[in-house]
């Protein structure tokens, strides 16, 4: 297994589970009509998912992908209730559809992989002639703080940086998604800037400002176990990271984009 695999390997899903399509795909909220066929990539617990079913409705159809069984389980009882949605384990390297959707999404997936023109030329081929491809991803050396965190966390964020870099994922792929789509032969290429602003002011600012705190909980055991941290700086981070959060944090902007473009060809 290359190293990304093993590193995007997410074992905690309370942050991803607490998306919806409104708040966190929002230029594919505006793209998705009744009827629409839809392939998300990359689904997770299929909380974005259940939303995209909603919108296409009975007379459309739905499919999640992800890696992880787990997930795949559980956004199959998230969405039961909808047949026009099923969900399968697999590999965005591999997908076994052609020429079938009207609209190919992966929502912050490419960030986690080593190749992601290879999994862009497979999301192309699962897309209709006049279908959609649309990726939504971070620039994480853009993410802005105010006021700055502690000194463990700024030390924490390169680190993290790093062992995304050593593992060949593109910290900055939001802004190269337009080039890429542009390169392996996509038209009509829109880029929306979907920033992702929480302020102490907003009623899910805690939610918003932990995502921080849940890497540091669940990547960063990773990170330690890679040896680009021990548990004592982890532990450390976490603890300070916390009363952060509690005592000064104000806003914090995650740097993120939405890419687009058709299949005309
Ligand atoms: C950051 S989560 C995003 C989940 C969801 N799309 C969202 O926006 O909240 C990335 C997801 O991609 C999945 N993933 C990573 N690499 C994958 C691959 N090669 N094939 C399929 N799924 C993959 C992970 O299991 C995880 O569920």
């Amino acid at each position: 297994m290359d190293i990304a695999k093993q590193r995007a390997v997410l074992a905690d899903s309370k942050v991803i589970h607490a998306r919806s399509l409104e708040k966190s795909h929002k230029r594919l909220a505006l793209l998705l009509k009744p009827g629409m066929t839809v392939l998300d990539l990359g689904c997770g617990t299929g909380a974005i998912t259940a939303g995209i079913a909603e919108k296409v409705g009975p007379q459309g159809r739905v499919i999640g992908i992800d890696h992880n069984p787990n997930f795949i389980n559980q956004a199959k009882l998230l969405c039961q209730h909808m047949p026009w949605v099923t969900f399968e384990v697999g590999d965005i390297y591999q997908i076994p559809y052609e020429g079938k959707f009207d609209i190919v999404t992966a929502a912050r997936v490419l960030q986690w992989l080593s190749n992601p023109h290879a999994a862009l030329e497979q999301m192309i081929r699962a897309a209709k002639i006049d279908g959609y491809v649309i990726a939504l991803d971070y620039n994480h050396p853009k993410i802005s703080w105010v006021p700055e965190p502690p000194n463990s966390m700024q030390r924490f964020y390169q680190t993290f940086l790093s062992w995304r870099d050593e593992a060949g994922m593109d910290n900055e792929i939001a802004d190269h998604l337009a080039e890429m789509m542009k390169h392996s032969g996509l038209d009509n290429i829109v880029v929306t800037s979907q920033n992702e602003k929480t302020e102490r002011k907003d009623e899910d600012f805690q939610t918003h400002i932990s995502v921080w705190a849940s890497v540091v909980a669940s990547r960063g055991l990773q990170m330690v176990k890679d040896g680009f941290l021990t548990e004592q700086e982890r532990t450390q981070v976490g603890e300070e990271y916390e009363k952060w959060i509690q005592e000064k944090a104000e806003t914090q902007i995650m740097y993120l984009k939405a890419v687009e473009g058709r299949k005309t060809h």
